[in-house]
This record gives C-alpha cells, sequence and structure tokens, in this order.
C-alpha cells in the first residue's frame, strides 16, 4: 500500500506492507510558500505534482518494489487549499493556502449574511479564514478576470489526484475543513452553495475516505512509474490520517501532538459541535465517525522561537540535538516552574480564543529565576494551552479515555511528564509514528480489502510503546498552576488589541 502526503514543506510517498511494516519512503521538497503580502500564503499546484511524482517515482527506483505488488494509494495532505480550475481544468491562478490569512472580510460578509449560528447549523463549524470557502469568495471578489474562468476547486492532495486518475473526487474527512460540507450528513451542504450563489458543478465528487476514487491513468503511469489502473482510495486531510497512525478510531481516543503548532483531536460517535466555534467539527476519516480538533498556533514553535533566540545557553552549541539540551535545563526545575507562566500565543491563537491579535507572554519572574525556569515554563504553558481544548472537551461531554503523545511533545520525556501531569492523567506513545502518509496508506488497506474497516486497520498496526503515569502531588501543582494561565489571556487582552 503506497500513501502520498501532500504536505506543505514537500511531498512524501511511503510504502506498507500486510503487516503495517514501513518498506520504504521518499520525500521531495516544494517550494516554499510565496507571500506576496502580509498573511498571504500561495502555492503552485504544478509543484506539488511534480513534488509527488518525483517522490513516487524514486521511492519504486529505490526500493525495487515492482509496481504491480502495488494493491491500493492512499492521499492525504494539507487541509483547506484552495486550487482553481477552470472548464477544462486547468490551475487559474496559484493556490490560496491552509495559512492564508486574507480572507477577514469575506469572514464577516458570511456572518452577516448567513449568521455565525446558522453556519455551525449548516457546516458545524464558524467562518475561518483558514477555510476552501472563504478563498473562493475572495478571488470572486478581488479577482474577476480570473473568477469569469471559474469552473471548480479541488483541494490540494486532489489536486495530484486529478493529475494521477483524471478524477475531481474528495473525501469527506477534508471536505469538512471546506466550509460547504453538511458535515452531520456527510453530504455537500446545497444551502451553502445557494447562500453564497455558487454553482454545484464546481464541486469535486464526494466519497468516504476507505472508497475507491480514482485509478492510475495511462498517462500517470508513464511519469510515476505506477502501474496504470492501480486503484486510489479517497483518503483524507492531514490530521485525520495522521490520527489513523496513531489509533485514534473510537470515541474516547484522543491525541495530543505537539509539532509547530498544537493539535488536540478526539474520535467521537456523533458530530459535537461547539455553538462557540472554539473546537473544528469534522467527518473523520471512518465512516460514521466524526472527530473534534482544538488547535495552538505556536506549540513548538514557542520552544523553536526561544532556541532560536536566546541559543542552548552553551558556546559553542553542545553536540546532539538542541532541544535534548534545552529539555535538561527545564528537568531540574519543579512542576510549575515557581510561578513562571508562559502564554504561548506567538501567532494570535484559534482554540480557545480565535484571536489572531493574541500575543505572547512570560508573566511572573523574580530575580531568583533563571534559563531553566524559563524553558520550563514555555513546555508548561504549551501543555496548559492544549488542555484548554480537553477543558472544552468536557463542556461539551466529548469522552477522553486515553490520550496518545505525538510530534516533538512525544519525543522528550521532559514534555511527555509535564503533559501527563497537566492533562492530570497517564499518557501513551505508540511505536513507530509515521504521520499522515502512514494513515493514508492504512486507508489503501482498507481499500484493498486488506483489513475490513479502518478500526480493524488501526488496532492491527498500532501499538502501544510507553504509558507515562503522572505524580499525584505534581497534578495538584499543575492544577493550582492552569488556574492562573487561564487568567493569563483575558488580564492581557486590551495590551493586545490592535
Ligand atoms: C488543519 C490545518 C493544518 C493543515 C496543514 O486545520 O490547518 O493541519 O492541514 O497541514
Amino acid at each position: 500500500m503506497l500513501g502520498i502526503d501532500v504536505g506543505t514543506g514537500g511531498s512524501r510517498a511511503l510504502l506498507i506492507d500486510e503487516s503495517g511494516a514501513v518498506v520504504a519512503s521518499a520525500v521531495h521538497e516544494h517550494e516554499p510558500f510565496r507571500s506576496p503580502h502580509a498573511g498571504w500564503a500561495e502555492q503552485d499546484p504544478h509543484d506539488w505534482w511534480k513534488a509527488s511524482s518525483a517522490a513516487i517515482a524514486r521511492l519504486l527506483r529505490e526500493s525495487a518494489i515492482a509496481p504491480e505488488e502495488i494493491a491500493c494509494i492512499g492521499l492525504t495532505g494539507q487541509m483547506h487549499g484552495a486550487v482553481l480550475l477552470d472548464k477544462e481544468n486547468r490551475v487559474l491562478r496559484p493556490a490560496l493556502i491552509w495559512a492564508d490569512q486574507r480572507t477577514a472580510e469575506e469572514c464577516r460578509d458570511l456572518n452577516s449574511t448567513i449568521g455565525p449560528e446558522r453556519l455551525v447549523e449548516l457546516t458545524a463549524n464558524p467562518a475561518l479564514t483558514n477555510f476552501t470557502l472563504t478563498k473562493l469568495l475572495w478571488v470572486r471578489k478581488h479577482e474577476p478576470e480570473i473568477w469569469r474562468k471559474f469552473h471548480s476547486f479541488v483541494l490540494p492532495k486532489d489536486y495530484v489526484r486529478f493529475r494521477l486518475s483524471g478524477l475531481r473526487a474528495i473525501d469527506v474527512a477534508d471536505a469538512s475543513g471546506t466550509l460547504l460540507l453538511d458535515v452531520q450528513h456527510r453530504q455537500w451542504s446545497y444551502a451553502m452553495l445557494e447562500a453564497t450563489g455558487l454553482n454545484r458543478d464546481c464541486l469535486p465528487q464526494l466519497f468516504e475516505s476507505p472508497e475507491i476514487a480514482g485509478r492510475i491513468s495511462e498517462a500517470a503511469a508513464k511519469e510515476t512509474g505506477l502501474k496504470a489502473g492501480t486503484p486510489i482510495v479517497a483518503g483524507a486531510g492531514d490530521q485525520a490520517a495522521g490520527a489513523l497512525g496513531m489509533g485514534i478510531a473510537r470515541p474516547g481516543d484522543v491525541s495530543a501532538t505537539i509539532g509547530t503548532s498544537g493539535v488536540v483531536f478526539a474520535a467521537t460517535d456523533a458530530p459535537f459541535t461547539d455553538p462557540r466555534g472554539r473546537l473544528h467539527t469534522f467527518c473523520h476519516a471512518i465512516p460514521g465517525r466524526w472527530h473534534v480538533m482544538g488547535v495552538t498556533q505556536a506549540a513548538g514553535l514557542s520552544l523553536r522561537w526561544f532556541r532560536d533566540n536566546f541559543g542552548t545557553g552553551k558556546e559553542p552549541m553542545p553536540a546532539g540535538d538542541p532541544y535534548d539540551a534545552l529539555a535538561a535545563e527545564a528537568s531540574r526545575i519543579p512542576a510549575g516552574s515557581e510561578g513562571v507562566l508562559w502564554a504561548p500565543y506567538l501567532m494570535g491563537e484559534r482554540t480557545p480564543y480565535l484571536d489572531p491579535n493574541a500575543r505572547g507572554a512570560l508573566v511572573g519572574l523574580a530575580a531568583s529565576h533563571g534559563r531553566g525556569h524559563v524553558i520550563r515554563a514555555i513546555l508548561e504553558g504549551v501543555a496548559f494551552s492544549l488542555k484548554d481544548s480537553l477543558t472544552i472537551f468536557g463542556e461539551l461531554g466529548i469522552p477522553v479515555r486515553e490520550i496518545r503523545l505525538g510530534g516533538g511533545g512525544a519525543r522528550s520525556s521532559v514534555w511527555r511528564q509535564i503533559q501527563a501531569e497537566v492533562y492530570g492523567q497517564a499518557v501513551e506513545t505508540v511505536a513507530a509514528e509515521e504521520g499522515a502518509a502512514y494513515g493514508a496508506a492504512l486507508l489503501a488497506g482498507v481499500g484493498a480489502g486488506l483489513w475490513p474497516t479502518v478500526e480493524q486497520a488501526c488496532d492491527a498496526v498500532v501499538h502501544v510503546a510507553q504509558r507515562i503515569a503522572p505524580d499525584p502531588q505534581n497534578v495538584t501543582t499543575m492544577q493550582a498552576a492552569y488556574a492562573n494561565y487561564r487568567r493569563l489571556y483575558p488580564a492581557l487582552r486590551q495590551i493586545f488589541a490592535p
């Protein structure tokens, strides 16, 4: 099974066998995204195709796997991006990707014409600048000459699908991030199309994630080395696919992943919506399942910011991972950082404040504090911010049975322990966290009939590596520190306001 992840930085192709073991993988980088104005983020869809076809070709070459041995292909990728196509399926302009923030006015328009409550009713989500619809509306308003030629749109991974198979299609998980999906009923929202004056023809064909949606065309076979006719499953956006790779499949399964940003993700058996729009409510990559997720904008980024600006405190830099040196400093400081608090709002904040103007703050310093206190406060502050999502899960009655850690936050023993103590329960790591491409390959396995259901695929291949129990005394300390952390944003908001 071949999983393809069309990410932001690059495209990755990953091959797994029937046991779920990774056989080979290859990455090809993308051109960095262009930002012609502050807050804009654009990428050329042709570059995604160039990178993914090159990654596939290299994978086949280096692994020496015969193309006819590949039973099925799964796609995943960065979510929300808008690729605009004309009637002949030619790309009309660079894609506005997930990170693009130019559509605040389109969000305000949607809130005033449709209304925030009705938006949540129709799509389960609020109008956010990240979501695809707002990007289409921006082009319609600001680039009428392009809009005149506009016929349809696809998302980033689905542009690669189009180049692989000629089919314009999408899965319900990725479609959830367009603001055009009736997430509750897992179908396009014709009410949203009508309310925004869009034509039904512009929508890609909709599938459940493990369904077959396309086959490798003769042309794509020539370019990639894959076998013509190889089936491609619908796949999923990177968050849902990444969650599958950590076994987040059933209600009660929750992951907390600290990459550049931080995501707390829960599988649910119904679409739980937050009337205040603080969480995303999307279809999961499993038929009949949904998920909610909360996003911390600057999670791992907080630590990287510290490292880049204040270094490891040792000149020259010690050999090995600079984060290990930082973690060692933090480990010598007691839980609660002796009163130092970090508000990680370096890039504004999504959950729970939905405030692009929020800014970071280091609070509670005394002359007795040193570097270690600051580093530990950063690790704790990021965990507090992720706990904010768990607090909302609690308010909405979303069950949390097990929390699995992913990303850089799972690789540091200090950060793992801090997370267990801040979340107030044991946390787990999984044996091989391979990211979204792995989840896409699992979906391909279900499409090929290797596993009967997505849950069974997860059960067969995901194994818990470690279980980390919190120290009960530290849990009490962290509860008090979290209560103080919660008071930071309301106290500082007036200072952040533009
Ligand atoms: C999810 C999100 C990111 C992108 C980029 O809402 O914005 O995870 O998918 O990878």
